[in-house]
Protein backbone atom coordinates (compact mmCIF):
# COMPACT_ATOMS: atom_id res chain seq x y z
CA UNK A 1 0.00 0.00 0.00
CA UNK A 2 1.40 3.42 -0.84
CA UNK A 3 2.81 5.81 2.24
CA UNK A 4 3.11 9.27 2.13
CA UNK A 5 6.73 10.51 3.77
CA UNK A 6 5.96 14.23 4.91
CA UNK A 7 8.76 16.34 6.88
CA UNK A 8 7.26 19.01 8.28
CA UNK A 9 8.24 22.62 9.02
CA UNK A 10 7.86 24.31 6.02
CA UNK A 11 5.26 27.57 5.45
CA UNK A 12 3.48 26.51 2.38
CA UNK A 13 3.72 29.47 -0.21
CA UNK A 14 1.58 29.74 -3.49
CA UNK A 15 -1.03 29.22 -5.37
CA UNK A 16 -3.06 26.01 -5.97
CA UNK A 17 -5.88 25.38 -7.75
CA UNK A 18 -9.03 23.12 -6.22
CA UNK A 19 -10.82 20.53 -8.21
CA UNK A 20 -14.45 19.64 -9.13
CA UNK A 21 -16.17 17.99 -6.01
CA UNK A 22 -16.48 14.49 -5.44
CA UNK A 23 -19.47 14.90 -3.71
CA UNK A 24 -20.94 16.21 -6.39
CA UNK A 25 -19.70 14.16 -9.14
CA UNK A 26 -20.75 11.26 -7.63
CA UNK A 27 -24.41 11.45 -7.85
CA UNK A 28 -24.33 13.19 -11.44
CA UNK A 29 -22.69 10.49 -12.85
CA UNK A 30 -25.27 8.31 -11.51
CA UNK A 31 -27.70 10.83 -13.13
CA UNK A 32 -27.19 9.49 -16.28
CA UNK A 33 -28.68 6.23 -15.81
CA UNK A 34 -31.79 7.95 -15.78
CA UNK A 35 -31.34 8.99 -19.82
CA UNK A 36 -30.77 7.14 -22.92
CA UNK A 37 -29.06 10.29 -24.15
CA UNK A 38 -26.00 11.53 -23.39
CA UNK A 39 -24.88 13.47 -20.57
CA UNK A 40 -21.45 15.39 -20.80
CA UNK A 41 -19.91 16.06 -17.23
CA UNK A 42 -16.70 18.19 -16.77
CA UNK A 43 -14.46 19.11 -13.88
CA UNK A 44 -14.76 16.01 -12.54
CA UNK A 45 -11.86 15.91 -10.18
CA UNK A 46 -9.41 12.78 -10.96
CA UNK A 47 -9.39 10.63 -7.64
CA UNK A 48 -10.61 6.91 -7.16
CA UNK A 49 -14.13 7.19 -6.26
CA UNK A 50 -14.94 8.24 -9.77
CA UNK A 51 -13.36 6.08 -11.22
CA UNK A 52 -14.86 3.55 -9.41
CA UNK A 53 -18.15 5.25 -10.27
CA UNK A 54 -17.38 4.60 -13.80
CA UNK A 55 -16.49 1.08 -13.58
CA UNK A 56 -20.32 0.64 -11.84
CA UNK A 57 -21.59 2.89 -15.08
CA UNK A 58 -19.75 0.63 -17.28
CA UNK A 59 -20.30 -2.50 -15.82
CA UNK A 60 -24.18 -2.00 -16.12
CA UNK A 61 -24.11 -1.50 -19.76
CA UNK A 62 -23.02 2.38 -20.67
CA UNK A 63 -20.79 3.61 -22.34
CA UNK A 64 -18.42 6.09 -20.66
CA UNK A 65 -15.67 8.29 -22.90
CA UNK A 66 -13.26 10.39 -21.19
CA UNK A 67 -12.05 13.24 -24.39
CA UNK A 68 -9.94 14.23 -21.35
CA UNK A 69 -8.67 13.00 -18.45
CA UNK A 70 -11.77 15.41 -16.23
CA UNK A 71 -14.38 15.42 -18.80
CA UNK A 72 -17.03 11.95 -19.27
CA UNK A 73 -19.47 11.29 -21.79
CA UNK A 74 -21.64 8.48 -20.63
CA UNK A 75 -24.37 7.31 -22.93
CA UNK A 76 -26.90 4.66 -20.77
CA UNK A 77 -28.38 3.73 -23.51
CA UNK A 78 -27.99 -0.12 -23.33
CA UNK A 79 -28.62 -0.88 -19.87
CA UNK A 80 -28.29 -4.83 -19.47
CA UNK A 81 -27.56 -4.98 -16.04
CA UNK A 82 -29.37 -3.71 -12.87
CA UNK A 83 -27.54 -3.97 -9.90
CA UNK A 84 -24.27 -2.90 -8.61
CA UNK A 85 -22.71 -6.03 -6.50
CA UNK A 86 -20.91 -5.79 -3.40
CA UNK A 87 -17.77 -6.08 -4.70
CA UNK A 88 -17.93 -2.62 -5.93
CA UNK A 89 -20.53 -1.03 -3.16
CA UNK A 90 -18.03 -2.46 -0.21
CA UNK A 91 -15.42 0.07 -1.81
CA UNK A 92 -17.93 2.75 -2.54
CA UNK A 93 -20.93 3.29 -0.59
CA UNK A 94 -21.87 5.69 -3.32
CA UNK A 95 -22.77 2.84 -5.76
CA UNK A 96 -25.50 3.11 -3.48
CA UNK A 97 -26.83 6.13 -5.55
CA UNK A 98 -27.40 3.59 -8.72
CA UNK A 99 -30.78 2.32 -6.56
CA UNK A 100 -32.70 5.65 -8.02
CA UNK A 101 -32.02 5.68 -11.31
CA UNK A 102 -32.50 2.17 -11.90
CA UNK A 103 -35.89 1.73 -9.97
CA UNK A 104 -36.87 5.11 -11.86
CA UNK A 105 -35.84 4.43 -15.28
CA UNK A 106 -36.47 0.54 -15.61
CA UNK A 107 -38.26 0.00 -12.84
CA UNK A 108 -36.26 -2.67 -11.13
CA UNK A 109 -32.75 -2.35 -9.05
CA UNK A 110 -30.38 -4.66 -7.06
CA UNK A 111 -27.83 -2.83 -4.99
CA UNK A 112 -25.64 -4.91 -2.37
CA UNK A 113 -26.43 -2.91 1.39
CA UNK A 114 -23.34 -1.00 2.03
CA UNK A 115 -21.63 -2.20 5.03
CA UNK A 116 -20.39 0.15 8.01
CA UNK A 117 -17.36 2.03 7.44
CA UNK A 118 -14.93 3.32 9.51
CA UNK A 119 -16.69 6.83 10.58
CA UNK A 120 -19.95 4.66 11.62
CA UNK A 121 -22.83 2.36 10.54
CA UNK A 122 -23.96 4.19 7.38
CA UNK A 123 -27.47 2.38 7.40
CA UNK A 124 -29.48 3.46 4.31
CA UNK A 125 -32.93 2.75 5.81
CA UNK A 126 -34.21 6.07 5.25
CA UNK A 127 -33.78 5.91 1.07
CA UNK A 128 -35.23 2.80 1.14
CA UNK A 129 -38.12 3.81 3.18
CA UNK A 130 -38.96 6.84 0.94
CA UNK A 131 -38.70 4.19 -2.23
CA UNK A 132 -41.52 2.71 -0.81
CA UNK A 133 -43.39 6.21 -0.78
CA UNK A 134 -43.09 6.41 -3.87
CA UNK A 135 -44.97 2.79 -4.55
CA UNK A 136 -41.55 0.31 -5.21
CA UNK A 137 -41.43 -2.92 -3.19
CA UNK A 138 -37.98 -3.19 -1.36
CA UNK A 139 -36.78 -6.29 0.57
CA UNK A 140 -33.85 -7.64 1.48
CA UNK A 141 -32.17 -10.86 0.19
CA UNK A 142 -28.77 -12.12 1.07
CA UNK A 143 -27.22 -8.43 1.89
CA UNK A 144 -28.82 -7.13 -0.69
CA UNK A 145 -31.87 -4.47 -1.80
CA UNK A 146 -34.00 -5.38 -4.23
CA UNK A 147 -36.42 -2.72 -5.49
CA UNK A 148 -38.84 -2.90 -7.76
CA UNK A 149 -41.38 -0.48 -8.83
CA UNK A 150 -44.55 -1.01 -8.65
CA UNK A 151 -47.05 -3.08 -11.70
CA UNK A 152 -46.86 -1.09 -14.79
CA UNK A 153 -43.26 -0.39 -14.01
CA UNK A 154 -43.10 3.50 -12.55
CA UNK A 155 -43.24 4.90 -9.27
CA UNK A 156 -45.97 7.29 -8.03
CA UNK A 157 -45.09 10.49 -6.62
CA UNK A 158 -45.70 11.21 -3.12
CA UNK A 159 -44.75 12.87 0.13
CA UNK A 160 -41.95 11.98 1.94
CA UNK A 161 -40.34 13.33 5.23
CA UNK A 162 -37.06 12.53 6.21
CA UNK A 163 -36.56 11.62 9.53
CA UNK A 164 -32.71 12.99 9.50
CA UNK A 165 -30.81 14.87 7.24
CA UNK A 166 -29.15 12.90 4.19
CA UNK A 167 -27.35 13.66 1.38
CA UNK A 168 -27.37 10.92 -0.66
CA UNK A 169 -30.80 9.90 0.43
CA UNK A 170 -32.07 13.15 -0.92
CA UNK A 171 -30.24 12.35 -3.91
CA UNK A 172 -31.22 9.32 -4.52
CA UNK A 173 -35.12 10.16 -4.25
CA UNK A 174 -34.33 13.35 -6.45
CA UNK A 175 -33.08 11.27 -9.28
CA UNK A 176 -36.11 8.66 -8.42
CA UNK A 177 -39.05 11.07 -8.35
CA UNK A 178 -37.75 13.02 -11.41
CA UNK A 179 -39.40 10.09 -13.69
CA UNK A 180 -42.28 9.17 -11.33
CA UNK A 181 -45.66 9.66 -12.57
CA UNK A 182 -46.96 12.96 -10.90
CA UNK A 183 -45.54 15.22 -8.22
CA UNK A 184 -43.19 14.28 -4.83
CA UNK A 185 -42.35 16.38 -2.50
CA UNK A 186 -39.32 16.26 0.06
CA UNK A 187 -39.21 17.45 3.63
CA UNK A 188 -36.20 17.70 5.75
CA UNK A 189 -34.16 17.37 2.48
CA UNK A 190 -30.35 18.14 2.49
CA UNK A 191 -29.26 21.34 1.38
CA UNK A 192 -25.25 20.56 0.53
CA UNK A 193 -24.20 22.51 -2.67
CA UNK A 194 -24.07 18.67 -4.28
CA UNK A 195 -27.66 19.05 -3.84
CA UNK A 196 -28.03 22.20 -5.89
CA UNK A 197 -25.51 20.97 -8.68
CA UNK A 198 -27.54 17.61 -8.90
CA UNK A 199 -30.72 19.33 -9.21
CA UNK A 200 -29.28 21.77 -12.37
CA UNK A 201 -28.34 18.87 -13.81
CA UNK A 202 -31.05 17.24 -13.61
CA UNK A 203 -33.59 20.18 -14.67
CA UNK A 204 -30.96 20.44 -17.69
CA UNK A 205 -32.01 16.86 -18.31
CA UNK A 206 -35.55 17.80 -18.73
CA UNK A 207 -36.68 17.53 -15.16
CA UNK A 208 -38.49 19.71 -13.04
CA UNK A 209 -36.72 19.89 -9.40
CA UNK A 210 -38.24 23.07 -7.45
CA UNK A 211 -36.35 24.18 -3.78
CA UNK A 212 -33.05 22.69 -4.17
CA UNK A 213 -30.82 23.90 -1.49
CA UNK A 214 -34.06 24.60 0.63
CA UNK A 215 -35.02 21.83 2.94
CA UNK A 216 -38.35 21.53 1.06
CA UNK A 217 -38.07 20.17 -2.21
CA UNK A 218 -40.73 19.67 -5.41
CA UNK A 219 -40.14 17.12 -8.07
CA UNK A 220 -42.99 16.91 -11.04
CA UNK A 221 -41.88 13.56 -12.61
CA UNK A 222 -41.58 13.56 -16.71
CA UNK A 223 -42.19 10.83 -19.19
CA UNK A 224 -38.30 10.91 -20.21
CA UNK A 225 -34.92 12.51 -19.38
CA UNK A 226 -33.04 14.09 -22.33
CA UNK A 227 -29.09 15.02 -22.61
CA UNK A 228 -27.21 17.13 -20.70
CA UNK A 229 -23.87 19.17 -20.47
CA UNK A 230 -22.64 20.59 -17.04
CA UNK A 231 -19.32 21.53 -15.70
CA UNK A 232 -18.89 20.00 -11.59
CA UNK A 233 -18.61 22.65 -8.53
CA UNK A 234 -15.72 23.19 -7.21
CA UNK A 235 -15.04 20.53 -4.19
CA UNK A 236 -15.30 23.11 -1.06
CA UNK A 237 -14.23 20.26 1.72
CA UNK A 238 -10.98 20.30 -0.55
CA UNK A 239 -10.77 24.13 -0.25
CA UNK A 240 -11.20 23.94 3.57
CA UNK A 241 -8.42 21.59 3.10
CA UNK A 242 -6.06 23.91 1.66
CA UNK A 243 -7.19 26.54 3.57
CA UNK A 244 -6.49 24.64 6.89
CA UNK A 245 -2.78 23.49 5.30
CA UNK A 246 -1.77 27.62 4.83
CA UNK A 247 -3.20 28.21 8.44
CA UNK A 248 -1.40 25.38 10.19
CA UNK A 249 2.45 25.90 8.22
CA UNK A 250 2.09 29.53 8.89
CA UNK A 251 2.30 30.01 5.61
CA UNK A 252 0.35 32.08 2.71
CA UNK A 253 -1.86 30.18 0.15
CA UNK A 254 -3.92 31.46 -3.02
CA UNK A 255 -6.64 29.22 -3.58
CA UNK A 256 -8.17 29.73 -7.07
CA UNK A 257 -11.44 28.13 -8.66
CA UNK A 258 -12.76 27.67 -5.54
CA UNK A 259 -16.41 28.86 -4.86
CA UNK A 260 -16.28 30.78 -0.79
CA UNK A 261 -20.23 30.35 -0.80
CA UNK A 262 -20.21 26.88 -0.05
CA UNK A 263 -18.27 27.13 2.92
CA UNK A 264 -19.09 30.05 4.58
CA UNK A 265 -19.38 28.63 7.73
CA UNK A 266 -16.06 27.11 7.37
CA UNK A 267 -14.23 30.35 6.14
CA UNK A 268 -16.63 32.14 9.44
CA UNK A 269 -15.04 29.14 11.97
CA UNK A 270 -11.26 29.84 10.42
CA UNK A 271 -11.82 33.78 11.00
CA UNK A 272 -12.80 33.72 14.39
CA UNK A 273 -9.76 31.62 15.59
CA UNK A 274 -7.45 34.23 13.71
CA UNK A 275 -6.89 32.77 9.85
CA UNK A 276 -6.44 36.02 7.30
CA UNK A 277 -8.55 35.21 4.56
CA UNK A 278 -9.30 37.13 1.55
CA UNK A 279 -11.82 37.02 -1.16
CA UNK A 280 -9.36 38.29 -3.97
CA UNK A 281 -12.08 37.50 -6.44
CA UNK A 282 -15.13 35.25 -6.44
CA UNK A 283 -13.26 32.28 -7.24
CA UNK A 284 -10.26 33.50 -5.47
CA UNK A 285 -9.29 33.47 -1.45
CA UNK A 286 -5.63 34.65 -0.19
CA UNK A 287 -5.42 32.32 2.91
CA UNK A 288 -2.31 33.32 5.79
CA UNK A 289 -2.40 33.40 9.50
CA UNK A 290 0.48 35.52 11.10
CA UNK A 291 -0.58 35.81 14.60
CA UNK A 292 -1.12 32.54 16.95
CA UNK A 293 -4.38 31.05 16.38
CA UNK A 294 -7.24 31.03 19.20
CA UNK A 295 -9.49 28.05 20.46
CA UNK A 296 -12.64 28.12 19.06
CA UNK A 297 -15.25 25.49 19.59
CA UNK A 298 -17.36 23.49 17.13
CA UNK A 299 -20.46 21.46 16.30
CA UNK A 300 -20.73 19.84 12.92
CA UNK A 301 -24.15 20.13 11.85
CA UNK A 302 -25.84 19.40 8.34
CA UNK A 303 -25.39 22.45 5.63
CA UNK A 304 -25.00 25.29 6.03
CA UNK A 305 -23.41 24.40 9.50
CA UNK A 306 -19.65 23.63 10.07
CA UNK A 307 -19.82 20.60 7.69
CA UNK A 308 -19.11 16.65 9.49
CA UNK A 309 -16.18 16.65 6.27
CA UNK A 310 -14.11 19.33 7.96
CA UNK A 311 -14.28 17.73 11.35
CA UNK A 312 -10.90 16.27 11.42
CA UNK A 313 -8.99 18.96 9.54
CA UNK A 314 -9.90 21.50 11.87
CA UNK A 315 -8.87 19.31 15.25
CA UNK A 316 -5.21 18.99 13.68
CA UNK A 317 -5.10 23.04 13.29
CA UNK A 318 -6.92 23.01 16.68
CA UNK A 319 -3.68 21.63 18.12
CA UNK A 320 -1.72 24.73 17.53
CA UNK A 321 -4.67 27.30 18.55
CA UNK A 322 -4.01 29.06 21.82
CA UNK A 323 -6.73 27.28 24.25
CA UNK A 324 -9.50 24.77 24.77
CA UNK A 325 -11.46 23.68 21.65
CA UNK A 326 -14.62 21.51 21.87
CA UNK A 327 -15.24 19.96 18.85
CA UNK A 328 -18.88 18.05 19.08
CA UNK A 329 -19.57 16.10 16.12
CA UNK A 330 -23.13 15.11 15.77
CA UNK A 331 -23.56 13.55 12.32
CA UNK A 332 -21.27 10.44 12.39
CA UNK A 333 -20.77 8.47 15.39
CA UNK A 334 -17.36 7.28 15.36
CA UNK A 335 -15.38 9.98 13.22
CA UNK A 336 -12.38 10.80 15.85
CA UNK A 337 -10.12 7.97 14.71
CA UNK A 338 -7.97 10.14 13.59
CA UNK A 339 -7.65 12.10 17.24
CA UNK A 340 -5.49 8.35 18.33
CA UNK A 341 -3.04 9.06 15.67
CA UNK A 342 -2.73 12.93 16.42
CA UNK A 343 -2.09 12.09 19.97
CA UNK A 344 0.70 9.84 18.99
CA UNK A 345 2.72 12.93 17.52
CA UNK A 346 2.22 14.59 20.67
CA UNK A 347 -1.47 16.45 20.48
CA UNK A 348 -3.03 17.29 23.76
CA UNK A 349 -7.08 15.91 23.04
CA UNK A 350 -9.48 13.82 25.13
CA UNK A 351 -12.48 12.15 23.52
CA UNK A 352 -15.82 11.46 25.19
CA UNK A 353 -18.16 9.83 23.10
CA UNK A 354 -19.31 12.57 20.56
CA UNK A 355 -16.81 15.26 21.99
CA UNK A 356 -13.20 16.01 21.67
CA UNK A 357 -11.67 18.28 23.90
CA UNK A 358 -8.33 19.71 22.34
CA UNK A 359 -6.11 21.81 24.44
CA UNK A 360 -3.00 23.64 22.49
CA UNK A 361 -0.92 24.90 21.18
CA UNK A 362 1.30 21.44 21.71
CA UNK A 363 4.57 20.73 19.24
CA UNK A 364 3.28 17.81 17.34
CA UNK A 365 6.71 15.57 16.25
CA UNK A 366 7.05 13.48 13.16
CA UNK A 367 5.70 9.46 13.48
CA UNK A 368 4.27 6.53 11.65
CA UNK A 369 0.55 6.87 11.23
CA UNK A 370 -2.09 4.83 9.65
CA UNK A 371 -4.98 6.44 7.69
CA UNK A 372 -8.40 5.31 8.88
CA UNK A 373 -10.85 6.83 6.16
CA UNK A 374 -10.47 9.67 3.34
CA UNK A 375 -11.00 12.88 5.91
CA UNK A 376 -8.97 11.27 9.13
CA UNK A 377 -6.36 11.10 6.16
CA UNK A 378 -6.43 14.67 5.60
CA UNK A 379 -5.86 15.60 9.57
CA UNK A 380 -2.82 13.64 9.36
CA UNK A 381 -1.09 15.05 6.41
CA UNK A 382 -2.04 18.46 8.07
CA UNK A 383 -0.30 17.68 11.11
CA UNK A 384 2.49 16.14 9.02
CA UNK A 385 3.38 19.61 7.76
CA UNK A 386 3.69 21.47 10.75
CA UNK A 387 5.17 18.32 12.74
CA UNK A 388 8.90 18.76 14.05
CA UNK A 389 10.66 15.39 11.88
CA UNK A 390 9.26 12.82 9.72
CA UNK A 391 5.53 11.60 9.42
CA UNK A 392 4.93 7.73 7.25
CA UNK A 393 1.07 7.95 6.53
CA UNK A 394 -0.10 4.45 5.75
CA UNK A 395 -3.19 3.65 3.87
CA UNK A 396 -3.20 6.26 1.88
CA UNK A 397 -5.69 4.98 -0.76
CA UNK A 398 -8.16 6.44 1.75
CA UNK A 399 -6.87 9.76 0.80
CA UNK A 400 -6.96 9.21 -2.74
CA UNK A 401 -10.61 8.54 -2.82
CA UNK A 402 -11.38 12.21 -2.65
CA UNK A 403 -8.52 14.14 -3.01
CA UNK A 404 -6.72 14.86 -6.30
CA UNK A 405 -3.03 14.43 -6.47
CA UNK A 406 -2.78 16.28 -3.12
CA UNK A 407 0.91 15.65 -2.77
CA UNK A 408 1.89 17.23 -6.18
CA UNK A 409 -0.31 19.86 -5.07
CA UNK A 410 1.37 20.30 -1.49
CA UNK A 411 4.94 19.95 -3.14
CA UNK A 412 3.99 22.86 -5.44
CA UNK A 413 4.02 25.22 -2.60
CA UNK A 414 6.66 24.09 -0.82
CA UNK A 415 5.42 21.09 1.32
CA UNK A 416 7.88 18.30 1.85
CA UNK A 417 5.85 15.04 0.86
CA UNK A 418 6.43 12.15 -1.13
CA UNK A 419 4.22 9.24 -2.34
CA UNK A 420 6.07 6.02 -1.42
CA UNK A 421 4.76 3.48 -3.73
CA UNK A 422 4.81 0.58 -2.10
CA UNK A 423 5.06 -2.51 -5.19
CA UNK A 424 5.53 -5.32 -3.09
CA UNK A 425 2.69 -5.44 -1.38
CA UNK A 426 0.65 -3.65 -4.28
CA UNK A 427 -1.14 -6.72 -5.60
CA UNK A 428 -2.68 -7.73 -2.29
CA UNK A 429 -3.67 -3.78 -1.95
CA UNK A 430 -4.80 -4.16 -5.55
CA UNK A 431 -7.15 -7.09 -4.37
CA UNK A 432 -8.26 -4.67 -1.39
CA UNK A 433 -8.18 -1.49 -3.21
CA UNK A 434 -9.97 -3.09 -6.79
CA UNK A 435 -7.07 -1.27 -8.18
CA UNK A 436 -3.67 0.15 -7.58
CA UNK A 437 -3.17 3.69 -6.81
CA UNK A 438 -0.49 3.79 -9.30
CA UNK A 439 -2.36 2.73 -12.00
CA UNK A 440 -4.43 5.81 -11.66
CA UNK A 441 -1.07 7.87 -11.61
CA UNK A 442 -2.17 9.79 -9.04
C1 LIG B 1 -22.59 12.07 2.31
O1 LIG B 1 -22.62 10.76 2.86
C2 LIG B 1 -21.15 12.31 1.89
N1 LIG B 1 -20.79 11.33 0.86
C3 LIG B 1 -20.23 12.18 3.09
O2 LIG B 1 -18.92 12.50 2.64
C4 LIG B 1 -20.65 13.20 4.13
O3 LIG B 1 -19.85 13.04 5.28
C5 LIG B 1 -22.12 12.98 4.51
O4 LIG B 1 -22.93 13.04 3.31
C6 LIG B 1 -22.64 14.02 5.48
O5 LIG B 1 -22.48 15.30 4.93
C7 LIG B 1 -21.22 11.54 -0.41
O6 LIG B 1 -21.90 12.50 -0.72
C8 LIG B 1 -20.79 10.52 -1.44
P1 LIG B 1 -25.85 10.97 5.14
P2 LIG B 1 -24.06 10.06 3.16
O7 LIG B 1 -26.80 10.03 4.51
O8 LIG B 1 -25.07 10.56 2.22
C9 LIG B 1 -27.52 8.62 8.91
C10 LIG B 1 -16.64 12.21 2.43
O9 LIG B 1 -15.77 12.34 3.29
N2 LIG B 1 -28.37 7.92 7.94
O10 LIG B 1 -26.07 12.44 4.98
O11 LIG B 1 -23.82 8.61 3.26
C11 LIG B 1 -26.04 8.32 8.70
O12 LIG B 1 -25.68 7.13 9.37
C12 LIG B 1 -17.90 11.48 2.76
O13 LIG B 1 -16.59 12.70 1.26
C13 LIG B 1 -29.29 6.97 8.41
O14 LIG B 1 -29.39 6.71 9.62
O15 LIG B 1 -24.38 10.64 4.61
C14 LIG B 1 -25.37 9.54 9.28
O16 LIG B 1 -25.31 9.40 10.68
C15 LIG B 1 -17.82 10.81 4.12
N3 LIG B 1 -30.07 6.32 7.51
C16 LIG B 1 -26.35 10.68 8.94
O17 LIG B 1 -27.62 10.03 8.68
C17 LIG B 1 -30.00 6.57 6.16
O18 LIG B 1 -30.75 5.95 5.38
C18 LIG B 1 -25.97 11.48 7.70
O19 LIG B 1 -25.71 10.57 6.66
C19 LIG B 1 -29.07 7.53 5.71
C20 LIG B 1 -28.27 8.20 6.62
Amino acid sequence: MDKFRITGGRALKGRVSISGAKNSALPCMAAAVLSAETVTLHNLPYVKDIITQRRLLEDLGATVLTPELRTHKITARHIELFEAPYELVRTMRASVLALGPLLARFGKAKVSLPGGCAIGTRPIDLHLKAFEKLGAEVRLESGNVIARAPKGGRLIGGEINFEKVTVTGTENLMMAASLARGITVLHNAACEPEISDLAELLNKMGARVRGAGTSRMEIEGVEALGSAEHTIIPDRIETGTFIAAAAITKGELEIKDCEPLHLAAVIDKFRDAGVVIQELNPSTLLVSSRSELSARDVRTEPYPQFPTDMQAQYMALMTQAEGLAVIEETVFENRFMHASELQRMGANISVDGHTAVVQGPTPLTGAPLIASDLRASASLVLAGLVASGETIIDRVYHIDRGYEKIEAKLRAVGADIERLRDSVTAPLAQSEQGTRSSEYNL
